[in-house]
């Protein structure tokens, strides 16, 4: 569903991008892997209009979105859970639920449809629908920012290190839960440092270093690959 070729990515003379070749077939869970400043954020940015590609293709069902604006892009059914999670802090979980289908005439027709789906995989949601956002623990600020993108009924899922700063078993909480989105039948494109719980999730993964995809298998390849071992899984 996702093609991208030779993709070449500069911030003015810098490049951090290399001729970067991904694709995700649809129903694929695809992980990123890669240490900070590894170009992770920059190639999502990229697949979803906010970063201008230097060279390279991007095509979504086909279709080419070099060169398109972020709603339009987002129309065709890519949803972001960005790093920073740009909640709306002193609006309620629900205010900032329906803010996910806002902008997309298909989500608007199906809020209550989406709303029960995200609902079912976060229950904590429905409990917490007129409590603040800004007042929620950060774990369940994060399921809120990855409810936020399911409510725009998106194909694919794109989610930006999802994990960060939050403690153990919240990943793995939270991972399960990715693991029920993907049921679904969703595509999900999962950025990501944490490799150990991300390998878990994802069917094939990418991993990117300086720029570069340096490695590319399914996750059980990747598991025991000696590169990943030392390099992420620190056995
Ligand atoms: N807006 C920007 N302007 C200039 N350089 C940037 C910008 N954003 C990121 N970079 C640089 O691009 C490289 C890749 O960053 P990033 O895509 O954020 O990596 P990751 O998400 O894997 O941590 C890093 O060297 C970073 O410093
Ligand atoms: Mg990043």
């Amino acid at each position: 569903m996702l093609e991208i070729e030779n993709l070449n990515v500069k911030y003015g003379k810098i490049q951090v991008i290399w001729d970067l070749s991904i694709n995700i077939q649809n129903q694929e869970a695809i992980g990123i892997f890669g240490p900070n400043g590894a170009g992770k954020t920059t190639l999502i940015n990229t697949i979803i209009g906010l970063v201008k590609a230097e060279s390279g293709n991007i095509y979504f069902e086909k279709n080419s979105l070099i060169g398109l604006e972020t709603h339009k892009i987002v129309r065709k059914g890519i949803s972001l859970v960005p790093q920073e999670r740009e909640l709306f802090p002193s609006m309620t979980v629900e205010e900032n639920l329906k803010l996910g289908a806002a902008y997309i005439p298909e989500a608007k027709n199906k809020i209550e449809e989406n709303l029960d789906f995200v609902f079912s995989i976060f229950p904590i949601l429905k409990e917490r629908t007129k409590q603040k956002a800004g007042t929620m623990s950060g774990g369940q600020q994060r399921m809120l920012a990855i409810g936020r993108g399911l409510m725009a009924n998106p194909k694919l899922l794109i989610l930006d290190e999802p994990s960060l700063g939050l403690q153990p078993s919240l990943v793995i909480e939270l991972f399960q839960k990715l693991k029920e989105i993907k049921k679904t039948g969703m595509s999900i494109l999962l950025a990501e440092q944490n490799v150990k719980q991300g390998l878990k999730v994802i069917d094939r993964g990418y991993v990117i270093e300086n720029g570069r995809i340096i490695m590319e298998d399914t996750s059980d390849n990747l598991v025991d690959s000696e590169h990943i071992k030392k390099s992420y899984l620190g056995v």
